[in-house]
């Protein structure tokens, strides 16, 4: 029987627990009725994921006497804009949501994102829990209050930071994934060892295939580990105006790539965010802050778990590398005219810089982008 873990997140005045385990969905009543003033929720989903869990979910409310009504949002990203916010915040009115109430984000990463910027907002505040269904929003999105949309403009740049009353991470979930989306969440598991924990990235490279082939033990562990690292850094700096950027390792580059690709079916997030740590490393090594080894290392176990881990893993044609660059301008952790990266001094040991002259960028994509046999 593999174990529930429980991961707090001792923000003063807004603690709460991440849950971490199999079989979470089936006792929601139970650990989320404590947290009511009165016997109902409402839950905000998409289509696919209430096709698998929404019935699971209300009918384990039910069982504790909490009534749920839902309502069920498109699947995909285009669902994160003004259009859905608007109507999941009109329907959370006409279900006369209280201030008392919560609302249940059932859902990857688009669902908890757009449900905490709606819960932020009505009535100037309701709490809500989430109940991530995919890996990736297990380990990263559902964990340290970073909600929001995406606008004409960009991504995530209309949000706030509201934090949850609590996350389960049930890991049985992620049963119904597909390999890839478990391998692009996988992405952003390997990103926290490399970031700050040796010790766990050297796990990871024994224990990937398992996390990957659905070992309940290994998922437990890999997400616990996870969500234990991203805490440690949320409670540290929970509005980013430090060390919480670490969590970025990988994403400026990662976010070059997702424009560059249209932010398309063509490259995952978690499938960005895996090639973006492997070209931070190799940017840290031509600049010597780290030894070659390290970008080989990431590199291998990226090929050892199946993994995009190349330029040339993205199918279709890519921008020059000054094209790349300048799509790395536009990215949001751009400050003062100035790319932001997080680099790093080994493995699990990233930090972060604006020291970092435009020429090596360039010269670690052009490297890159040869690989492709292109121009
Ligand atoms: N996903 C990065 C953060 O939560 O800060």
């Amino acid at each position: 029987m593999t174990d529930i873990r429980t991961v707090p997140v001792a923000l003063p005045g807004r603690e709460y627990d991440v849950v971490v385990g199999p079989g979470l969905l089936a006792e929601a009543g139970a650990r989320i009725g404590p947290l009511l003033r009165r016997n109902r929720v409402a839950i905000l989903t998409d289509e696919n994921v209430a096709a698998h869990h929404l019935g699971p979910l209300t009918e384990a409310l039910a069982a504790e006497g909490v009534a749920a009504s839902a309502l069920t949002l498109p699947a995909g990203e285009a669902t994160k804009g003004w259009a859905q916010l608007s109507r999941a915040v009109e329907w959370l009115l006409t279900e006369k949501i209280e201030r008392g109430d919560i609302v249940i984000a059932l859902g990857g990463g688009v669902i908890g994102d757009l449900a905490g910027f709606a819960a932020a907002i009505v009535r100037r505040g309701i709490r809500f829990v989430q109940v991530p269904t995919t890996l990736l929003a297990q380990v990263d999105s559902s964990v340290g209050g970073k909600t929001g949309i995406n606008t004409a403009q960009g991504k995530n740049l209309v949000g706030a930071f509201h934090q949850p009353s609590l996350v389960l991470a049930d890991t049985s979930l992620l049963d119904t994934l597909s390999a890839r989306d478990v391998l692009a969440g996988y992405g952003e598991v390997m990103k926290h060892g490399l970031l700050g924990d040796a010790a766990f990235f050297a796990w990871l490279e024994e224990n990937g295939p398992a996390v990957a082939a659905g070992d309940p033990a290994a998922r437990v562990r890999a997400v616990e580990r996870s969500v234990e690292m991203k805490a440690g850094i949320v409670l540290r700096d929970e509005t980013e105006q430090g060390d919480r950027a670490l969590l970025n390792l990988g994403h400026t580059f990662c976010h070059a790539l997702e424009a560059a690709t249209g932010y398309s079916d063509r490259l995952l997030h978690g499938e960005g965010v895996a090639v973006g740590c492997a070209l931070a490393f190799e940017l840290s090594a031509r600049l010597g802050h780290c030894a070659q080894e390290d970008p080989s290392r990431v590199r291998a176990h990226l090929k050892a778990m199946g993994m995009k881990t190349d330029l040339a893993d993205i199918p279709g044609e890519l921008p020059d590398a000054r094209g790349l660059l300048d799509l790395m301008g536009q990215d949001k952790k751009v400050i003062d005219g100035r790319l932001r990266f997080v680099l790093a001094r080994g493995i699990g040991a990233a930090f972060v810089t604006s020291e970092v002259p435009p020429e090596a960028v360039l010269e670690v994509l052009e490297e890159a982008l040869a690989a492709l046999g292109g121009p």
